[in-house]
C-alpha cells in the first residue's frame, strides 16, 4: 500500500515524511538525502545571517532535484533589559569562574529575525516549502513568496495559532505538541500556559482549519507516523529522530545520549535560549528549573554557549543544550534515506494491520 497524501502529491514528494528543519543541527547532506529518499528534507536557518542561508539553501539543490523545505524564526526582538541581563550574568558566574572560563560576556544578539534581505534571497531562488517558528510573518511577505512559488507554513503549539497561522494566508500548518524537541514554535512563552500534547493538539488543529495540517512531537517511527495519519494529519515532521544519521551536524556526546536512550530524560526549559525548549536533562538544566526573568530570546544564548563549549573541552555535556524529544530513545544510527525508507515501509506495514 502506497503511503502517500494529498499533500504529498500536492508537493510532489513520495511519502509523508518531513524532516525537522533544524538549526544548527540540520545540514544540505542531510536535507538533500531525505529528499532524494522521497521525502522533504529541511533546513533550519533560523539562527544564521543571510548569506549562509542561501548558500546552505544552494548546497542542498546542488545535491538533490526534489522539493527541499526552509525554515526561518520570526520572534520578537529581544529586549534590550540591562537590569535583567545583569541579573542573569551574576547567576551564571559562579559556572564561569569554575569551568575557568573568564568572565561572563555581555549578551549579544547573533541572528535577527527573518528580515527584508533573506526574503530578498528567498525570492529570487525560492525553495519549494518555506517554514516559520515562534509567530506569523506579515501577510505580505507570505504573499511574495507565494507568488515565488513557495509552500509556505507556519508552527502552530495551539488550536489559536493555528487560526491566525490560517488566517495569515499559510498554506499548511505544523501542529507542534510538547513532545517536541528543540524550541516550542508558540508565539509568545506564556508563564502557566500548560503547552499540549501532540495526540490533543492535531485532531483539535484538523478540525479547526481548512488547510494541510503536519503533526510534530514525539513522532520517531511507522507507529508514530500511522498516528499522526490516523488522527487527520497528512504528514508527520520528525526531527528527533534524525538527528542521528551521519549526515546530521549533532555533535558526538548527544549522539551517544540519544542512542543510550537518553537516560536522564528530557526536560521543556526556557534557560538555555530564553524561549522554551526541550533538551537532555542535564546539571545546567537542573540547577536552572526555578529561573525566572531571564533575559529574551536569542540573547540568552550568547551567554550560555560559551559555558557548553567550556565544559565539552573537559568532556562534560553539565552545560550543553542538546535538544531531543520525548521518543528520543527510539533513536537509530542509519543513514537518512535507509531511516526514511524504513519509516515509510514501517507505518505502511501498521497501517495495513490496521485495516486487515
Ligand atoms: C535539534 C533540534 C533543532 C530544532 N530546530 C528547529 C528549527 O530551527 N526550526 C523549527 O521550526 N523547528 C525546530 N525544531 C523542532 C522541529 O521542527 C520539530 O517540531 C520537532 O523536532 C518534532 O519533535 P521530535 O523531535 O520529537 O521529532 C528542532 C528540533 C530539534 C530536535
Amino acid at each position: 500500500m502506497a503511503l502517500t497524501t494529498d499533500l504529498c502529491r500536492r508537493l510532489g514528494i513520495d511519502v509523508p515524511i518531513f524532516q525537522a528543519p533544524m538549526a544548527g543541527s540540520s545540514t544540505p547532506a542531510l536535507a538533500a538525502a531525505v529528499s532524494n529518499a522521497g521525502g522533504l528534507g529541511g533546513l533550519g536557518l533560523g539562527t544564521v545571517l543571510p548569506d549562509k542561508a542561501q548558500a546552505d539553501i544552494r548546497a542542498t539543490r546542488a545535491a538533490t532535484n526534489r522539493p527541499i523545505h526552509a525554515n526561518f524564526f520570526v520572534h520578537t526582538p529581544p529586549r534590550d533589559d540591562a537590569a535583567r541581563a545583569d541579573a542573569f550574568r551574576q547567576r551564571l558566574a559562579p559556572y564561569y569562574a569554575e569551568l575557568g572560563a573568564g568572565a561572563v560576556p555581555p549578551l549579544a544578539d547573533a541572528a535577527p529575525p527573518f528580515g527584508d534581505d533573506t526574503l530578498d534571497a528567498l525570492l529570487a531562488d525560492c525553495p519549494a516549502v518555506v517554514s516559520f517558528h515562534f509567530g506569523l510573518p506579515p501577510v505580505e511577505r507570505v504573499r511574495a513568496l507565494q507568488r515565488a512559488g513557495a509552500f509556505v507554513m507556519s508552527s502552530a503549539t495551539s488550536v489559536a495559532e493555528a487560526r491566525a497561522i490560517e488566517a495569515n494566508g499559510a498554506d499548511a500548518v505544523i501542529a507542534q505538541g510538547y513532545e517536541a524537541g528543540g524550541h516550542q514554535g508558540s508565539f509568545h512563552d506564556k508563564v502557566g500556559a500548560d503547552p499540549i500534547g501532540t495526540m490533543a493538539l492535531v485532531p483539535q488543529v484538523v478540525d479547526a482549519v481548512r488547510i494541510p495540517v503536519i503533526a510534530a512531537g514525539g513522532v520517531a517511527d511507522g507507529r508514530g507516523i500511522a498516528a499522526a495519519l490516523a488522527l487527520g494529519a497528512q504528514a508527520a515532521q520528525i526531527g528527533t529522530a534524525f538527528l542521528t544519521c551521519p549526515e546530521a551536524a549533532t555533535p558526538d556526546a548527544h549522539r551517544a545520549l540519544l542512542l543510550e536512550g537518553t537516560p536522564t530524560g528530557t526536560i521543556l526549559t526556557t534557560a538555555f535560549t530564553g524561549r522554551r525548549a526541550r533538551a537532555i536533562v542535564n546539571r545546567y538544566a537542573r540547577d536552572m528549573a526555578d529561573a525566572r526573568d531571564l533575559p529574551d530570546f536569542p540573547l540568552l544564548r550568547s551567554v550560555t554557549a560559551p559555558l557548553a563549549g567550556k565544559a565539552m573541552q573537559g568532556g562534560s555535556t553539565d552545560f550543553s543544550a542538546f535538544w531531543a524529544g520525548q521518543s528520543a530513545s527510539l533513536a537509530r544510527a542509519a543513514p537518512a534515506a535507509e531511516l526514511v525508507r524504513s519509516l515509510a515501509a514501517e507505518a505502511e506495514a501498521v497501517l495495513a494491520r490496521l485495516r486487515a
